[in-house]
């Protein structure tokens, strides 16, 4: 059996843009039928509170297996930013307290920094690498103990640079600052643990690399920064009291619960989607990622100088991430659609991403087309 075999694949559909939007495996698929299905034709999604706390600590738990961590530092969020803004509006600024970013980073990872900088007069510090690599020795230029937070994506969208996470923490941590990780382009691709690592917040989509549905992702925050992260996104599950109801005074929840403005059976479907990936184990499926990698790495080098590979191949900045230059890149794209081989063009270069349903057969049928292209 293949993990492909998993996944309600269209017939002759080559996939290679996970970094874009996952597909979603037959089983979640199920699932989120259900919910839609209740929806419309029961419409009361028919659990008692005790069910519902039992599916909170299903879901927790689920959680925390894949990230490596406690169950009591996993909440569930709607998509990336939500997890980001939570950090941003839960810690305690002072003017003048700064913030590092870098300039690869997709949109969602900079502008809010820029908006709370704005608005509580901090200062925004920007690490400008001068090829894909945001390495420690860049950032280290920017750290002293002005420095209360440090942004950054496990992978970045736009090269697959993946970054050396554990020795970033260590080095933020010692100028007394916190490691807010975007994790979209690495969570369910790469074999990472919050424990190895020892970040201190997590904001990811899961309809990417954790091939949920749309609208759900994951945050995790340590525990012993729970506490501190006073978040201004609050709803009736953020209480200490589980989803009670009657008139009483709002305190936070002690665990990540607090972050947790609602509960939404969808977010059932990414925990179905996580158990998968839970299932098969992190361990294997970056293995295979970087066999198939691997293997495009190799094809790509055969068609150099028409091509050329933009990503670094370094074995410990790989990922499920290979981003190359081509001459005439949106008409290479446009044949690659026709063909129903679907990448994405990222700042006029093309990314393909590997998760596990694809194989070297995917590989193949796009090499072919590229070849047919420079020809
Ligand atoms: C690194 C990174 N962060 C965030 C996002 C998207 O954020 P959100 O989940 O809030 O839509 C993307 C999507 O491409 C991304 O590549």
């Amino acid at each position: 059996l293949s993990w492909k075999d998993l996944f309600p694949i269209e017939e002759r559909l080559t996939y290679l843009n996970t970094a874009s939007i996952g597909l979603m495996p037959i089983e979640t698929f199920e699932v989120m039928k259900d919910i839609v299905k209740k929806k419309a034709t029961n419409g009361y999604y028919q659990k008692t509170l005790e069910q519902l706390r039992d599916d909170w600590t299903d879901w927790t738990n689920q959680g925390a297996k894949l990230l490596d961590a406690k169950s009591e530092e996993i909440a569930f969020t709607f998509n990336t930013a939500s997890g980001i803004n939570y950090v941003l509006s839960g810690l305690t600024w002072n003017k003048g307290d700064a913030i590092v970013v870098n300039d690869q980073e997709f949109p969602t990872n900079r502008f809010p920094y820029e908006a709370l900088a704005a608005k509580k007069e901090l200062e925004i510090r920007t690490i400008h690498p001068q090829d894909t690599r945001v390495t420690l020795d860049l950032i280290k230029t920017q750290l002293d103990e002005k420095v209360k937070l440090l942004a950054i994506s496990y992978i970045q969208y736009g090269t697959g640079y993946r970054a050396d996470i554990k020795e970033i923490v260590e080095a933020v941590h010692d100028i007394g600052g916190y490691v807010l990780l975007d994790a979209i382009q690495g969570l369910g691709a790469m074999n990472f643990s919050v424990k190895d690592t020892n970040v201190d917040f997590i904001a990811s989509g899961g309809y990417k690399w954790l091939i949920g549905p749309y609208n759900t992702g994951i945050f995790y925050c340590k525990e012993e920064l729970l506490e501190k992260l006073q978040t201004a996104a609050i709803g009736w599950l953020s209480d200490t009291e589980f989803l009670g109801m009657d008139y009483h005074k709002f305190t936070y929840a002690k665990d990540a619960r607090r972050f947790q403005q609602s509960m939404m059976p969808t977010f059932g479907g990414l925990v179905k989607s996580m158990e998968i990936i839970n299932n098969i184990g992190l361990e294997k499926i970056e293995k295979h990622i970087f066999n198939v990698t691997a293997y495009l790495i190799n094809q790509l080098r055969s068609l150099e100088p028409r091509v050329s590979i933009y990503s670094s191949c370094k074995p410990d900045e790989r990922s499920g991430i290979v981003v190359f230059e081509i001459k005439d890149a949106e008409k290479l794209i446009e044949q690659l659609f026709k063909e129903k081989i679907v990448v994405s063009l990222r700042n006029g270069r093309i990314r393909v991403s590997i998760h596990l349903y694809n194989d070297k057969e995917d590989v193949d049928k796009l090499i072919n087309q590229i070849h047919k292209f420079i020809k």
